[in-house]
């Protein structure tokens, strides 16, 4: 089965592939520029089917002139990339000297909130619990890099001292209500549908899922969807629907709202396959979101350059798949309001060896743009 994270080995032959590309390439066909070819924006495109569409942000994003325009202009929902995930959050001094796990803002998650703000975007949260970028310290006695792991009750404490923290922290700095999701809890599920063993499994057990949930309909805003979010969803959509009926209180009622469907795809990913693995997902009445979208060139183990054929498969991979969840969408078959795409442009994508994005480096428009935009005649068709 594919694994998304990249191994030494596969990394080493994406950068032989970057550099053979590099001395091969021929130069890039420059695609009409949007303004010329229509005068819709992406958010004009999704709002007409009662979508935001979301870009993954950072501070190197809003610092960047062109790059925060742009992203102003065609989106209106952003999740951070990384600032909002356990590892930027904690604040280890804080959590020692007040004996509970202290919750705390670094500057990066504060003026993208501001800038956020400022353009009024709506967000989405990412992540409050998760095995990774997650410090190995809140589970130490102490909160003491050495200390032992903690007991189950301890780490239940720690647990709803963080999600608590979270929402008192947005709402102490005003931003509380631009979040309308949250991304509870991320990548807990493996292929086989077995639960991902890690720290929370080991000290709390594998009912850490509900808790995480209890404690975040606890301390949420009724107004903040809060989601499971995984990836490779087409493998394991059954899983993931057994998972979250039993995220429910006592009295039955679903503790979760939505599920998130990461969408790291490849062209060679089988489309109808994906899409009946969201309509598996639809049957739990459950909101659904596409949180990460890209769409690689070629296949995980081996990416394709960016050619101009190559592009034109991308545009096409991206036009059906978007014209998929609308369809679905206006018939009433999905609860979907958001498609968030996982870095805005190729240069300053995590997975930019396989050029999965809407605009390139040059943040010039791609076919794939054209494709989310349904512009049909300039996302890659002959015609
Ligand atoms: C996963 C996570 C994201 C991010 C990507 C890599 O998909 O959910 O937060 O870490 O990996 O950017």
């Amino acid at each position: 089965m594919r694994k998304k994270k990249l191994t030494p080995v596969i990394l080493i032959i994406c950068m032989l592939t970057m550099i053979f590309t590099a001395c091969t390439s021929t130069p890039k066909v420059k695609l009409p520029a949007q303004k010329e070819v229509t005068d819709k924006t992406l958010k004009s495109v999704f709002d007409g089917h009662g979508m935001k569409i979301g870009t993954c942000i950072s501070g190197n994003v809003i610092n960047n002139k062109k790059m925060a325009d742009l992203v102003a202009e065609q989106y209106n929902s952003l999740t951070m990339e990384n600032a909002m995930k356990p590892d930027y959050i904690l604040n280890q001094e804080k959590s020692i000297a007040s004996g509970e796990l202290t919750v705390e803002f670094n500057s990066e998650a504060r003026s993208v909130l501001a800038w956020a703000k400022e353009h009024n975007f709506a967000m989405r949260g990412h992540t409050l619990i998760w095995y990774s970028q997650t410090p190995d310290w809140i589970f130490r006695d102490g909160f003491d890099k050495n200390g032992v792991y903690v007991s189950r009750e301890e780490m239940l404490t720690r647990m709803e001292a963080l999600i608590s923290g979270v929402f008192e922290e947005l709402k102490t700095l005003g931003y509380l209500d631009l979040f309308y999701a949250y991304d509870v809890i991320n990548e807990a599920v493996m292929e086989d549908g077995s639960i991902r063993e890690n720290n929370w499994t080991k000290i709390i057990g594998d009912d850490y899922l509900w808790y995480a949930f209890y404690y975040a309909d606890k301390y949420a805003p009724e107004t903040v969807d809060l989601y499971y979010n995984d990836y490779n969803e087409q493998y394991k959509a059954e899983s993931l629907v057994e998972l979250a009926e039993t995220l429910k209180d006592n009295d039955g009622r679903y503790l979760i709202d939505g599920i998130g469907l990461q969408a790291h795809l490849f062209t060679a990913d089988d489309l109808p396959n994906y899409l009946n693995a969201v309509d598996i997902l639809a049957e739990t009445g459950l909101k659904l979101e596409l949180t990460e979208v890209d769409i690689g060139l070629g296949k995980y183990e081996s990416p394709l350059s960016p050619t101009d054929e190559n592009l034109k498969e991308q545009g096409r991979y991206c036009y059906e798949l978007i014209k998929g969840l609308f369809e679905r969408k206006d018939a009433g078959s999905i609860n979907m309001d958001a498609v968030t795409f996982w870095g805005f442009s190729d240069g300053i994508s995590w997975r930019r060896e396989y050029s999965p994005q809407l605009y390139d480096s040059d943040l010039d428009p791609k076919y794939a743009l054209y494709g989310a935009l349904q512009i049909r005649e300039h996302a890659g068709y002959d015609k």
